[in-house]
């Protein structure tokens, strides 16, 4: 059966690519070389992942007037209509990515994603919008609405602010006209085509010529 000779071929195939250690600690330099190999094709397909991810956004509205996706595609539309730069439009598409996973947590779940891509202003934006967004609603659910004067002479208060007023807060109307998600796919891929803030940058460098 050919079917079961290619399975047969390709599990072969995988079993020789893959490290032989049993514990870490038998580890050699074939072995790290394999894994490298396939941590660097992975690396480079972060991207196809998060649109996937962001796309199980579409159609869960949660109660809101939009659903998760399109309020993420508004956020991002905002801030590049506004002449936010590539990584600024790029977390305003992700700030909200980890609804789904981080329920209580959402904002430190976009922002450990956007991290090795994004200045630190921009990532301190995203992991703590959270806060300042409950300005415009913390009230009606019993909450302190300024809960974000925790961080009241921060540096990067300002900017966070300026984000959930301008481009957060403001994107759940229904009727804008939002640019698509492959509108913002070749930026996406561009603000992630390298890592500048990772323990691992040096792995994902490409190799010198
Ligand atoms: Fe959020
Ligand atoms: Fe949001």
């Amino acid at each position: 059966m050919d079917a079961e000779k290619d399975i047969a071929a390709e599990t072969a195939h995988a079993a020789m690519e893959r490290a032989k250690f049993r514990e870490m600690k038998e580890g050699t330099q074939e072995d790290w070389a394999k894994i490298g190999a396939e941590y660097m094709a992975f690396a480079k397909d972060l991207p196809d992942r998060i649109l996937t991810h962001l796309k199980l956004l579409e159609g869960d509205f949660g109660g809101f007037p939009v659903c998760r996706l399109e309020h993420s595609l508004q956020t991002a539309t905002r801030a590049h209509r506004d002449g936010r730069g590539e990584q600024y439009v790029v977390m305003a598409l992700l700030h909200d990515i980890g609804d789904t996973l981080g329920t209580y947590n959402h904002p430190e779940v976009a922002a450990s994603i956007i991290k090795p891509f994004v200045s630190d202003e921009i990532h301190w934006i995203c992991q703590n919008h959270g806060a300042f967004q409950g300005y415009y609603y913390f009230h009606f659910l019993g909450m302190d609405k300024d809960i974000r004067e925790r961080f009241r002479g921060h540096e990067h208060f300002d900017a966070c602010a300026e984000f959930c007023e301008k481009y957060d807060q403001a994107a759940f109307d229904p009727d804008y006209e939002s640019e698509s998600l492959e509108f913002f796919e070749p930026m996406l891929r561009r603000v992630m085509a390298r890592p500048i803030n990772s323990m691992y940058v040096k792995a994902a460098e490409p190799e010198a010529a």
